[in-house]
């Protein structure tokens, strides 16, 4: 029965705070995926130190961040959730698939560039390395899919460049997996700037709701979003990207069509709107926060979590690195 589900690997970095938009487009969908396929879910962390980071800080936001997943709905008794750095397979498959990965193409990746440009004073190897972590991250478990924001197709697109050379050079030992981007549908734009995608890191910070972020903080925000002069609640993204965002917004937390949120606004001025979506997206969060808090004082029950996933994350990645070790012939006792 197990043997028949497809395999699927993502990650996530335990770094700043999550949006809504990643709600709605990473752990939404992480949920959505778990029955249907044999799941691996972890941590980077690993990938999070490239960038420097507070160790106590680093610490909480891994539990905060696992604590989250949970809460919104990602289960451990379904898929492997497990912490990066708790499988040294990892790091050991990522040393060997850097003989396989040339200087050349890390220096051109742009996610390299753009964090060089950022943090010109720590361009360090692991920085230029992440590509390659992430390379074994996905191979190591034999993925199939690799559900993915499309910022980083450049990522997969040399995992499975480095999976196919060293299966060319040795025989077939990875599976090749496919990227699947996520579908456009529930793009959230910033509350301040429609025309650019919510984000963690934006300038303002009124214009992402954080899924940490309280009623009254999330009412505030969406009083402030920017809309137009027209006092007309239409979707209408080219000539109204304010009011259109908030409308999908409201559509995709309520669960009702953009036609239905159209109708429910009629006559109705900005203002109630921006009210209606405010409480919608702040009576969705309440729980999930409240669930994440119970669960967060629960340590026990997340190490738990951690140690069974770990376990069997394990299992799973030595059986292909032991595969690697022999090809590449290290003698194994
Ligand atoms: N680099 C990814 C991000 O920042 C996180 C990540 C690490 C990842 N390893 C992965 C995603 C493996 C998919 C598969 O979003």
């Amino acid at each position: 029965m197990e043997k028949t589900k497809k395999i699927l690997y993502s990650a996530v970095q335990p770094t700043n705070n999550l949006t809504i938009g990643n709600y709605l487009g990473a752990i939404k969908n992480w949920v959505a995926l778990q029955d249907e396929y044999d799941c691996f879910y972890a941590i980077a962390n690993m990938h999070a130190i490239t960038v420097r980071q507070n160790p106590a800080e680093l610490r909480q936001k891994t539990l905060a961040l696992l604590a989250l997943y949970i809460a919104c709905g990602v289960d451990p008794e379904k898929c492997t959730l497990y912490l990066q750095s708790h499988v040294p397979c990892h790091a050991e498959l990522a040393w060997v698939l850097n003989t396989f990965t040339y200087v050349g193409e890390m220096e051109r990746m742009t996610q390299f560039k753009d964090k060089s440009s950022k943090h010109a004073d720590n361009i360090n190897m692991g920085l230029m390395d992440y590509p390659v972590l992430m390379a074994a991250d996905i191979l190591l478990y034999q993925a199939d899919v690799v559900p993915v924001g499309i910022d980083q197709r450049q990522h997969l697109e040399i995992t499975r460049d480095i999976a196919n050379r060293f299966n060319n050079i040795y025989s077939p030992t990875f599976t090749v997996p496919e990227a699947v981007y996520q579908k456009v549908g529930a793009k959230i734009n910033d509350l301040q700037e429609p025309l650019k995608k919510m984000s963690k890191s934006g300038e303002n910070p009124n214009g992402a709701i954080f899924m940490t972020d309280d009623r009254d903080t999330i009412l505030r925000k969406f009083k402030r979003a920017v809309t137009d002069s027209e006092m007309l609640v239409k979707y209408d993204p080219e000539n109204k990207p304010g009011v259109s965002n908030l409308l999908s917004i409201y559509s995709v937390f309520s669960e009702k069509t953009i036609q239905q949120a159209e109708a429910d606004f009629e006559g109705k001025g900005y203002g109630d709107f921006k009210l209606a979506v405010g409480e919608v997206v702040a009576d969705k969060l309440a729980p999930i926060q409240a669930e994440q808090a119970r669960l967060l004082a629960d340590k026990k029950y997340l190490d738990s979590v951690l140690l069974k996933g770990g376990e069997a994350a394990y299992k799973a990645a030595r059986r292909t690195l032991s595969k690697v070790y022999k090809k590449i012939g290290f003698y194994q006792l």
